[in-house]
């Protein structure tokens, strides 16, 4: 591709060789001027249109480097070459770093090495330009980066924050139902969180058991009050419909994709280890960490709460019962003597704000 070389020097004879040589090796444009102050109004200059400039360094009016230092001043990336008498040597190596001159040339030239210094200066704008180019491509890519990682962000935060509200509206839904269980969800959303990180569950495994623990019996807006409320114990019939909590929980929160990972806990917390639980009868390793946790949690926390027709059990008793369950092969061991641990250090007061 053709570029524009712009040349100065006061003495004609110079101007003319130097034009007549570029054009017929190089095939470029040049513009030639004798007065350094007009070349730097020269138009193409102004416009950055200038690709390469060569300068001699004693002129009249103004010298070559400060000459050089005014065209980068209206033209950085002009390609600056200084053609310098021997004396004048000294000058120009200093002005190397000060005014970014690309090449200084001693007069007379070799016409050879003219030539290779030209192209081999065009060549570096050139690449220079291109890596602009791909810098200013990878930082708008940056940009894009950062400006989608916000916005996801922003939406992640949203889903969380509308997950958290629906979470809370879905717990207010069973406390409003069920009279027995006031503060009982959250309570057993905040033992259960304790005895996963007891349990070495991940951070992610965590948030879900805690939201599990808040809306475990989230099913029971589907058991009739007078079954929900009722004072002493259930007919045959009766638990076959309380049993059915645990399933109506899982379906009704089968839709939201946030609430995947509590599915399993919220059908599975009634299941005893040793198959004697519901719905699934399921036994053993079929049960998660999660459903164990929380069916652990939930008997703790009946036991130690006041009913309408019972007291807070004593602890001692409650841990009796506890025990008992783990001897039957119901409740996980390990789970239990965690919560035993949470209990003798004092711990659970703290949780569950006793
Ligand atoms: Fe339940």
């Amino acid at each position: 591709m053709s570029k524009t070389i712009l040349i100065v020097d006061d003495e004609k004879m110079i101007t003319a060789t130097l034009s007549t040589l570029i054009k017929m090796v190089l095939k470029h444009s040049v513009l030639v001027f004798n007065d350094p102050a007009e070349a730097l109004s020269s138009e193409y200059l102004l416009n950055k249109n200038v690709d390469l400039v060569i300068s001699d360094f004693m002129m009249p009016g103004m010298n070559g480097l400060e000459f050089l230092r005014s065209v980068k001043e209206k033209s950085p990336e002009s390609v600056a070459i200084l053609l310098t008498g021997y004396a004048d040597k000294e000058n120009a190596i200093k002005s190397i770093n000060e005014i970014g001159l690309y090449y200084y040339l001693e007069k007379p030239w070799d016409n050879t090495t003219l030539i290779k210094v030209i192209q081999n200066g065009l060549e570096k704008k050139e690449l220079s330009e291109t890596l602009k180019e791909k810098l200013d491509e990878v930082q708008e890519s940056h940009r894009e980066i950062e400006r989608l990682y916000e916005l996801l962000k922003k939406d992640y935060q949203q889903e969380v924050d509308s997950v958290k509200n629906l979470i809370i509206t879905l717990a207010n839904v069973i406390e409003a139902k069920d009279k027995y269980t006031d503060g009982h969800t959250r309570r057993v959303g905040m033992i259960s969180r304790r005895l996963g990180q007891m349990m070495g569950l991940s951070t992610e495994r965590l948030q879900h058991l805690e939201i599990s623990g808040i809306i475990h019996d989230i099913g029971k807006v589907g058991v009739p009050e007078a079954i929900l409320n009722k004072p002493g114990k259930l007919t045959d019939e009766e638990f076959e419909i309380m049993k059915k909590h645990s399933i109506v929980g899982e379906t009704i929160c089968r839709p939201l994709n946030s609430l995947q990972m509590c599915l399993d806990p919220i059908r599975h917390h009634h299941e005893k280890l040793n198959g004697t639980g519901y719905p699934d009868g399921l036994r053993g390793d079929a049960l998660s960490m999660e459903a164990r946790i929380i069916a652990v949690a939930d008997i703790f926390d009946a036991l130690y709460t006041k009913r309408p027709y019972r007291d807070k059990l004593p602890i001692n008793k409650v841990k009796e019962i506890l025990a008992e369950e783990v001897d039957k092969g119901a409740l996980d061991k390990d789970v239990v003597t965690a919560l035993f641990n949470l209990i003798d250090n004092g711990d659970i007061r703290h949780i569950i704000g006793d």
